[in-house]
This record gives structure tokens, C-alpha cells and sequence, in this order.
């Protein structure tokens, strides 16, 4: 038995912010960005728009594609960082939302790299029996937590939200295997550091902008490259693939040159791998469904090819999703 994808969906705000906008902002430039990052565009949030919000779309596209009604889902998962309040979790209001009343409900914090994670918890409950049909998520609202006055971070990330359905399936078709790491030594790499019991609001957090994101950018930039060319090469080695029986790479979208360097390592030309983040930018949790969704829309991903989603964000976090579609 195998946990299958039987439907995908995906939702982006639709306020675009452009870098062309950014250049009158802060001391930054179009060319910089592109150069850099490979961004040009990023989706923005409304004023009266959350995270659940953005998943519940993306979750409502996924179910039809599936043709699935929300009355038959037992689990609902969202991946993400930026929930709409401490508690309650993000995926009950998910789950209101779409009155997927029979649903059990969680969120699950593992950053950039919350949707795999998602993914391989989900695929948990189906192969156990415990779960016929989950949605997972992945859902990030990153525009609230941008300190907007610091262009090494405000240029990198947007807002979005991804969604598959699960079922079990006996065929061969489905998840072959998922491949899960962290290492909280590295913590303090890409943190939001305030805002929780460690150091909850105050006025001197605020004055910190300690609500907002700290990253290292060059040694994260290494980090991502280190490990997501590990976690292909673990994920190969275990299922005696070669990179070659690979159809396509979705990658996590944080930077062209993180993801043009591991398909240098791995030797995957760059046709074979999504891309997406020129018009989404960073969209933590969200990036790999939505590039996954687009995908299968355009008809890239289809029957019988072979899938590698590869994740990579704070905690450090990172991760691998084989799928043989
Ligand atoms: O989601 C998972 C976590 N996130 C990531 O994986 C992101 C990983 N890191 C990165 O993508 C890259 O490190 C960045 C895009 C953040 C930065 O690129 P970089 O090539 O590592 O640049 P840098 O930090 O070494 O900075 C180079 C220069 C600096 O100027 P000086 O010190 O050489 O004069 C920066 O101040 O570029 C400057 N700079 C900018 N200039 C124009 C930094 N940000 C900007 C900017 N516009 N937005």
C-alpha cells in the first residue's frame, strides 16, 4: 500500500509587488535582485488576509481537483510558521472553514521545509490505516514578518499556499519514500526570535524587530546547497535510483543560484527541475506545493514519472519526497 497525491491546488494573493516597487523603498536595485536571487515579483497578502485564508483556497482547489468532498477528510495538516495567532492551530480554522467537520486538525512548525514534513507525516497516518484521506498543507503569510527597512531579507519572500490530497492507493503509484533531517545546533541561522515564551512582545522587542525575520544569508545560502545535495544523493542511493530516472526536481524556491548549484552537483539539467520563485519569491511552506501544483497543471508532471521535492529551510530543517506520480 502506498499514500497517492490525487489532487493538487494552490493559492496566491493578488497584490504583486514588484522589484521595480522595491527599488523605491529601500536601497536596493532590479538588477541586484535578479542577479542575486532570481526574484522579479512577489504575492502580498491583503490587509484583512491571513495564512488560513490563503490555505483554505489553496486546500478548496486541491479537494476539487480530487473531487473529494471536504465531509470525507479525517486529517488536515498545515505546514507553516506564520499562523494566523499562537492558538488555535491554523489547520482548525482550516478545517471550519472548509466544514470538514470529521477531520482531525494540526499544525506542523518546520519552516521552509514544513510542507515535506507535512508530507511524510501525512503519509504516516495513510499507511497506518489510521488515516483515508488527508490534506496537507503548506501556507506562509511572510510579508508580515519582513522587517520591510532591511533589504538582505525584504526582497527574498512573498506569501502563498499549497495543498495536496492523499489517499491510499495499491497500486505503484505514490510516495516511494520520504527522507527527514534537522540540525537545531544551527538554530540562529534564519530565526524569527521574538514573539514567543522566549521573548514575547514587549516595547523592546518591538524597538529590536525582533518580531521579524534575522538571517545569515551567505552561510544559510551554503547550508541549503550542502544539504539538499545530501538529502537527493540519500533519497537516490536508497531507492537505486540514478539522477538520470528522475523526471523532475521540485526544489524549495529561496534562490536560483541555491538551486542551480544543486542541480550542478547532482547533474540534473536545469529543464528537468521547477521553477517558480521569479514570480512568487521565498514562499516558505507554500513554495514546493505551489511550484508542485503548477506543474501538474501544465501538464509537466504527469502518470508514471518519477518526482523529487527537495526542502530546505530554519531550524535547520530539510527534507526529501520520492514520488512516482
Ligand atoms: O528559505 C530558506 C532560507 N533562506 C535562504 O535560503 C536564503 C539564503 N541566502 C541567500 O539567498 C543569499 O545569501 C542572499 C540573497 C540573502 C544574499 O546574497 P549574497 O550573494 O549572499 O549577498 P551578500 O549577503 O554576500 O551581500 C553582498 C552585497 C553586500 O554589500 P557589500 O557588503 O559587499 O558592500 C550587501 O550589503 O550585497 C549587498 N546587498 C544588497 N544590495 C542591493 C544585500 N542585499 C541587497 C539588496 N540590494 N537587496
Amino acid at each position: 500500500m502506498r499514500a497517492k497525491i490525487i489532487g493538487t491546488g494552490s493559492y496566491a494573493p493578488e497584490t504583486i509587488l514588484t522589484n521595480q516597487e522595491l527599488e523605491k523603498r529601500i536601497d536596493t536595485s532590479h538588477a541586484w535582485i535578479v542577479e542575486r536571487t532570481g526574484v522579479y515579483a512577489r504575492h502580498i497578502v491583503a490587509k484583512d488576509e491571513a495564512t488560513s485564508d490563503l490555505a483554505v483556497k489553496a486546500g478548496e482547489r486541491a479537494l476539487k481537483s480530487a473531487g473529494i468532498a471536504p465531509d470525507d477528510l479525517d486529517l488536515i495538516i498545515v505546514g507553516t510558521t506564520t499562523p494566523d495567532m499562537l492558538f488555535p492551530s491554523t489547520a482548525c480554522l482550516v478545517q471550519h472553514r472548509l466544514m470538514a467537520t470529521s477531520a482531525a486538525a494540526f499544525d506542523l512548525s518546520a519552516a521552509c521545509s514544513g510542507f515535506v514534513y507535512a508530507l511524510s507525516v501525512g503519509e504516516q497516518f495513510i499507511l497506518s490505516g489510521k488515516s483515508k484521506t488527508a490534506l496537507i498543507i503548506g501556507a506562509d503569510v511572510m510579508s508580515r514578518f519582513v522587517d520591510w527597512t532591511d533589504r538582505t531579507t525584504a526582497v527574498l519572500f512573498g506569501d502563498g499556499a499549497g495543498a495536496v490530497v492523499l489517499a491510499s492507493t495499491s497500486g505503484t503509484s505514490g510516495i516511494v519514500s520520504t527522507h527527514l533531517h534537522a540540525e537545531g545546533a544551527l538554530w540562529n541561522l534564519i530565526a524569527i526570535p521574538g514573539g514567543g515564551s522566549a521573548n514575547p512582545p514587549s516595547e523592546k522587542m518591538l524597538i529590536e524587530k525582533c518580531n521579524t525575520i534575522k538571517m545569515k544569508g551567505s552561510e544559510t545560502f551554503k547550508s541549503a546547497v550542502r544539504t539538499l545535495e545530501e538529502v537527493a544523493r540519500e533519497t537516490l542511493q536508497s531507492n537505486q535510483l540514478a539522477p538520470s530516472d528522475i523526471a523532475y526536481v521540485v526544489p524549495h524556491q529561496a534562490n536560483i543560484r541555491i538551486i542551480k548549484a544543486v542541480a550542478e552537483r547532482l547533474g540534473i539539467e536545469m529543464d528537468r527541475v521547477v521553477v517558480n520563485l521569479d514570480q512568487y519569491g521565498n514562499t516558505s511552506a507554500a513554495s514546493i506545493p505551489l511550484a508542485l501544483d503548477e506543474a501538474v497543471r501544465d501538464g509537466r508532471i504527469a502518470e508514471g514519472k518519477i518526482i523529487l521535492l527537495l526542502a530546505f529551510g530554519s531550524g535547520l530543517t530539510w527534507g526529501s519526497t520520492l514520488i512516482r506520480w
